[in-house]
């Protein structure tokens, strides 16, 4: 292959964290083959997509996207490359559908892109219509040796477990992403310190199953003290665990730290045993609920937040009233509500119907947002009077006359910037005069 000027890439992320997370790998793993990177899609000679096959919803939304570079497509050469869950989950079967894409790769095939994009802008100089695709899952691939090629901001991103052995029976991601695996904990703190270095403030340690990281003497609790303990880093997140990973030494280190985050985001999904014995969730609601009392008994002031799905196979009414019933109980700080989206391949697809009607499952989905806006509201106005930390991010999305930050509970706090100081990365006390369901009101 001979690259005669850079070709410049665009890079365009859908997804969770952890997608946001290898974007920054596969940005680095082409700049270090001599690949340019843009901002402006209008310029790039390779755009690729790194895509979502959480819920259709994320589907709808990437194939609308690859519409638009269609049009794009029309007017000029352009090599397009489809990267992640999708991409995985959908395989040869996309690439079908959507002749504009010359590349498929999946989560553990990005070492093998460099070459594949060089070889299709190639094919593309030299006239030839050709297709190539990397989907080869692995039981090993952590991608550890390669420093990401970070987005500025004050948080970094560290992936530090990859895959999924845990099976819910509605969920895609151990078929998109394979097979769970641990990194090496000296690869995970060598990233801890560069980022440290480079400024940023906070790190937020990445997995689909991230409380299950094991790695010889190693786990979680060990890894997340030891990531926290590096100079220079004010706060140390993590996301996604999952309740049946809580043994007492985790929670014992998440209050034992001053510079871990005391929010945790524990994924409830239902409050119906039954329909959790269905998903494989492998607890009870009373088992999440003495999980939630254990936890706010060691770390007093944490903010816990969840995710829930209505609306999954034959779920009643019934079952519905439980998941309402310890919603209630419970009193999370927020959560996230999705109606249940069907998954090709999944242990639910091949097992049950998805029998509740779509209009049900929305009218389900909305009464909980309802509930838990109430409780939500209530629980952040429990901010108002008090002085709260703050790192600040930036400007606040609505309005840039505003400043943004997060308290150590991941609350967003807003404030008028000409009522004080407003640089990204700084930790500021702000006391707070009122509150919504959404943001805390500062000064
Ligand atoms: N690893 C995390 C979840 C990752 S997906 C965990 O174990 O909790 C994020 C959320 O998407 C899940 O918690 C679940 O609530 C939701 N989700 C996953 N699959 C879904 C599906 N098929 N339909 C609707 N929501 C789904
Ligand atoms: Fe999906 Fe369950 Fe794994 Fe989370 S723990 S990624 S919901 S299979
Ligand atoms: Fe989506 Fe894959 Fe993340 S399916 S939620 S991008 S792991």
């Amino acid at each position: 292959m001979m690259i005669k000027t850079l070709p410049q890439v665009h890079i365009e992320t859908f997804g969770c964290q952890m997608n946001e997370s290898d974007s920054e790998l596969v940005r680095s793993l082409l700049k270090q083959e001599g690949f340019g990177f843009t901002e402006d899609r209008e310029r790039a000679d390779v755009v690729l997509v790194n895509t979502c096959a959480i819920r259709e919803n994320a589907h709808k939304k990437i194939y609308s996207h690859l519409s638009e570079l269609k049009t794009l497509k029309k007017h000029r050469p352009l090599v397009v490359g489809v990267l992640g869950c999708m991409a995985q989950n959908l395989k040869s079967e996309l690439a079908e559908k959507e002749p504009l894409i010359d590349v498929l790769a999946g989560p553990d095939s990005y070492r093998q892109l460099p070459r594949l994009l060089a070889n299709a802008l190639d094919a593309q100089e030299e006239g030839l219509k050709q297709k190539a695709f990397a989907l080869d899952l692995s039981e090993y691939e952590t991608y550890e040796n390669i420093m990401p090629d970070r987005n500025n901001g004050v948080n970094a991103w560290i992936t530090v477990m990859r895959g999924c052995d845990n099976f819910c029976s509605f969920c895609v991601v151990p078929y998109t992403r394979g097979r769970e695996r641990s990194r090496d904990p000296e690869s995970i703190l060598l990233e801890a310190r560069d980022a440290a270095v480079r400024g940023f403030k906070q790190i937020t340690l990445l997995g689909q199953n991230v409380n299950s990281y094991h790695h010889g003497a190693w786990d979680f609790a060990k890894l997340i003290s030891a990531v926290a303990d590096q100079p220079g880093i004010e706060r140390v997140r993590f996301t996604s665990p999952h309740p049946k990973d809580f043994p007492p030494a985790l929670i014992e280190a998440i209050a034992a730290h001053p510079r871990i985050c005391k929010h945790i985001h524990l994924p409830l999904q239902s409050g119906s045993d039954r329909i959790l014995e269905m998903m494989g969730r492998t607890y009870t609601g009373t088992d999440y609920l003495a999980l939630v009392d254990r936890i706010r008994t060691i770390v007093p002031d944490v903010v816990l937040t969840t995710d829930i799905i209505c609306g999954f196979c034959s779920e009643s009414d019934e079952d519905f009233q439980a998941t309402a019933r310890l919603v209630e109980q419970a009193q999370l700080d927020s959560a996230y509500i999705f109606k249940y989206s069907e998954r090709k391949n999944t242990i639910a697809a091949r097992k049950y119907v998805d029998d509740v009607p779509d209009q049900l499952k929305g009218q389900r989905v909305a009464k909980l947002v309802e509930i838990q806006r109430a409780i939500t509201a209530e629980r952040n106005r429990r901010y108002i009077g008090k002085a709260v930390e703050v790192l600040i991010e930036g400007d606040a999305t609505k309005s840039s006359t505003q400043g943004m930050g997060k308290t150590d509970g991941n609350i967003t706090v807003v404030w008028d910037k000409n009522t004080g100081h407003s640089e990204p990365g700084t930790l500021l006390t702000k006391h707070i005069f009122d509150a919504s369901a959404a943001t805390l009101y500062g000064e």
